[in-house]
């Protein structure tokens, strides 16, 4: 956070400086979005003068509360629901685009395709005619430089020229459609918002938004598509990675958005004198925010430079800006950048980056794109050649931000081996023998097969990287999971993972530790025993079974922890006694456990007792978010970020509900136990229905997971 005196503005660069400077419109107005970084001469300005150029507020830029009665007013058309219809003609145009291409063995894809095909799907999604599309490219060219760029007094003067003249065709399509107003399309939504509500949707609105939504809708899109491929090929193993398993493509997506953005710096004024990340800022002063710099703040991200298709908070990215004037039309960009990969990927997996090109952006501040992105291939390797029904086999995505159970990395089955009686010790390494990504004790994956979707803690060591290990109890009772694993993993097999994701952290500050681990619950617990030994923490293993032929890591268990280790056997006599067991419990001492239910309720129940804070246990699924309608109440909750109302029914989760009006909230495991879509409650009575807050937290009535939790009665203001 510092001032620039060059640039004149206040730079933010900082996640979440930058986020809380997006989250608040009224104090950090959005005004000053579009006005000129250069301001014209006279000359240019009298060219503009010219051509009646008026460019007023549109949605952009407005202050409320005009700005959200507008937006509210024209929102439908961009919700999840109502987008989709739109899927079909995109890939269509991706397919006939690849087509003219496809045999010729090289192209420049932004000439020869990015640029064009958001731009029609842009006009198509507003109900513009597409007859002068060739223009719009020059028009759009300039209105960046215009607004964003530093031409020079000469340029400014051939610039103006192109601006007023965009203004001018803008206008007249808009007269053309206003003229029959019946049409569909989302300006046609906004010109008959105008007849019906021409206090919040005025005449001057109408006039500059046909000409800020073109260059919104298309330029903005087409830069974030090149910029992904450019990532991607640059990068070839997450290219590969996507080929292979174009499940991946959600995820791939986003963080492309996140690591090569199209709008990399957006602005505000500070519209009173305030502070931000501990630099004051003068009433009037002006702020550059920069996304490109957030979306790499080591403060937030984990190995912020690196390209992870695997992370699971890619979405978290400040690329589509945040709160109340998020960018609407986020989940149509996601949709084409969706449809472009997944046809590449299938059609042409083998295209490269061709040799020696330069990364060429157009000069200015916030938009971000190469000029040409030429790509090569060996078109006898195309695999329509021996499979032509490839073109035809396209993967469609749920519209809105990639659901975290969608991010599958493959693995493949290194060793099993058999550690007790229906205990199977598997290992997994990756297919082609790189590193695993680290994880700390504590960690799970989810192990996926089919439909089949299991959580299983890591037990082997968080050095290995080379391989990670689970140990799958049998349970014959159980819901199939255990079994189908039991008798069909063999080493050789691919089988794909989602983690690892750590909900049961262990907190290194405490003076001692309790570690109790009942049956297959051992499987964190030895994780994190191994740390605690390592660090020369005072702990204790306390290891429960039915039967000694039972215990799977019995045998490492005493191995590594003989000291510190307690071994309970049931049909040996010698079952734990907890309150015999926690009775020495020191101040400052935590206690870690993971077993069967009813150990652990009588855990909890211990713990009422104790400091808050001191119980921590590894609950693997609850019944919480499945919804009973005859016993629910559908509720209100008011978003004070988006200023939005959203109805939750009574079928429906309040994250179902907030996705459904699209607003991303990240979620996880959506059964409450992992606090991934945590959300800030400022007013209203939590009925709170997870596993992941205490009761001093719950008390405090300022948090709850919108997985799951709901509200006792009446409504809910939630800081989002
Ligand atoms: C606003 C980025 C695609 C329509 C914005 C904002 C950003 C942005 C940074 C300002 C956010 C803020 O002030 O908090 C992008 C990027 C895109 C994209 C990176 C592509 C990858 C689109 C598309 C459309 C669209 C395809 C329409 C079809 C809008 C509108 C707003 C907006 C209407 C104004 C929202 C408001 O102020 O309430 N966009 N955008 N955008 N965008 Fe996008
Ligand atoms: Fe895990 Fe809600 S998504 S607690």
């Amino acid at each position: 956070m510092f001032y620039s005196p060059e640039l004149g503005y206040w730079v933010v660069t900082r996640y979440e400086d930058v986020k809380s400077v997006f989250r608040d419109p009224l104090l950090f107005s959005p005004s000053n979005a579009l006005e000129k970084v250069t301001p014209a001469p006279p000359e240019a300005q009298e060219i503009l003068k010219k051509y009646g150029f008026d460019l007023q507020r549109t949605m952009v830029n407005e202050d409320e509360p005009q700005h959200m009665e507008r937006r509210r007013l024209l929102l439908d058309a961009f919700l999840p629901e109502n987008l989709i219809k739109h899927e079909p003609s995109v890939r269509n145009l991706a397919r006939q685009y690849m087509d003219r291409f496809l045999d010729k063995g090289r192209a420049d894809l932004v000439a020869e395709m990015f640029y064009e095909i958001p731009l029609t799907v842009a006009l198509h999604f507003l109900g513009v005619p597409d007859d002068g599309a060739e223009e719009l490219k020059q028009f759009a060219v300039a209105h960046t430089l215009n607004t964003w760029g530093r031409p020079t007094r000469e340029e400014q003067l051939a610039i103006s020229e192109n601006v007023g003249r965009f203004w001018k065709t803008a206008n007249d399509i808009l007269d053309r459609m206003r003229a029959d107003p019946t049409g569909e399309g989302w300006m046609y939504d906004t010109i008959r918002a105008h007849m019906d509500h021409p206090e919040a949707v005025p005449e001057s609105y109408l006039r500059s938004m046909m000409m800020a939504i073109l260059a919104a809708a298309h330029e903005t899109t087409s830069n974030a598509t090149s910029n992904m491929f450019w990532t991607l090929l640059s990068d070839r193993t997450a290219w590969d990675e996507v080929c292979e398993n174009p499940a991946l493509i959600p995820s791939a997506v986003e963080e492309c958005l996140r690591v090569a953005g199209s709008i990399v710096a957006w602005r505000r004024i500070a519209t009173d004198d305030t502070e931000v990340g501990g630099v004051k800022i003068p009433k009037g002063g002006k702020l550059m925010i920069v996304q490109a710099s957030a979306n790499k703040d080591g403060r937030y991200w984990e190995n912020p430079d690196d390209i992870d298709i695997y992370r699971d908070n890619a979405a978290d990215h400040l690329t589509f800006g945040y709160g109340a004037h998020q960018c609407m039309g986020k989940n149509i960009a996601r949709m084409e950048m969706r449809v472009f990969l997944d046809e590449f990927v299938r059609r042409l997996p083998h295209i490269r980056l061709a040799d020696g090109q330069t990364f060429r952006n157009l000069p200015n501040m916030s938009f971000r794109g190469p000029e040409s992105l030429v790509v090569e291939w060996d078109p006898a390797l195309n695999p329509e050649k021996t499979d032509p029904a490839i073109k035809e086999r396209g993967t469609s995505f749920k519209i809105g931000a990639p659901a975290k159970d969608d991010i599958l990395r493959q693995v493949v089955v290194a060793e099993t081996e058999m550690t007790a009686d229906g205990v199977l010790r598997v290992a997994l390494a990756d297919p082609r023998g790189r590193s695993l990504p680290s994880w700390t004790p504590g960690a799970h994956i989810d192990l996926v097969s089919g439909d089949i979707r299991r959580k299983y803690s890591l037990c082997g060591s968080p050095q290995d990287t080379r391989t990670w290990q689970v140990a799958i109890l049998r349970e014959d009772a159980g819901r199939g999971g255990s079994v189908h694993f039991h008798e069909t993993l063999q080493a050789g097999d691919v089988v794909q993972v989602a983690g690892p994701k750590n909900h049961f952290k262990l907190d290194e500050t405490a003076a001692g530790y309790v570690l109790v681990a009942g049956g297959i619950g051992i499987t964190p617990m030895i994780t994190m025993a191994d740390r605690l030994k390592h660090d020369g923490k005072r702990y204790r293993l306390y290891y429960c079974g039915s039967s000694r032929g039972r215990m799977g890591l019995l045998e490492r268990a005493i191995a590594d922890h003989g000291e510190a280790l307690s071994v309970h056997i049931g049909d040996e006599g010698s079952r734990i006694d907890l309150a015999a067991v926690l009775s020495g419990l020191r101040v400052g001492d935590q206690v870690y456990s993971c077993g069967p239910e009813r150990m652990l309720d009588a855990l909890d129940a211990m713990s009422q007792t104790w400091p808050e804070g001191t119980l921590h246990i590894e609950h693997f699924s609850t019944g919480s978010s499945i919804l009973d309608p005859e016993k629910e109440l559908p509720f209100q909750v008011e978003l004070s970020d988006s200023g939005l109302t959203v109805e939750v029914a009574r079928d429906q989760t309040l994250l179902d509900a907030l996705t459904s009006a699209g607003i991303d909230v990240p979620c996880d495991c959506n059964e409450g136990l992992c606090g991934t879509c945590e959300v800030a409650v400022l007013e209203g009575d939590i009925d709170h229905r997870d596993r992941v807050l205490t009761s001093t937290e719950r008390k405090a009535n300022t948090r709850m997971m919108a997985c799951c939790s709901r509200t006792k009665a009446g409504k809910l203001r939630l800081a989002l």
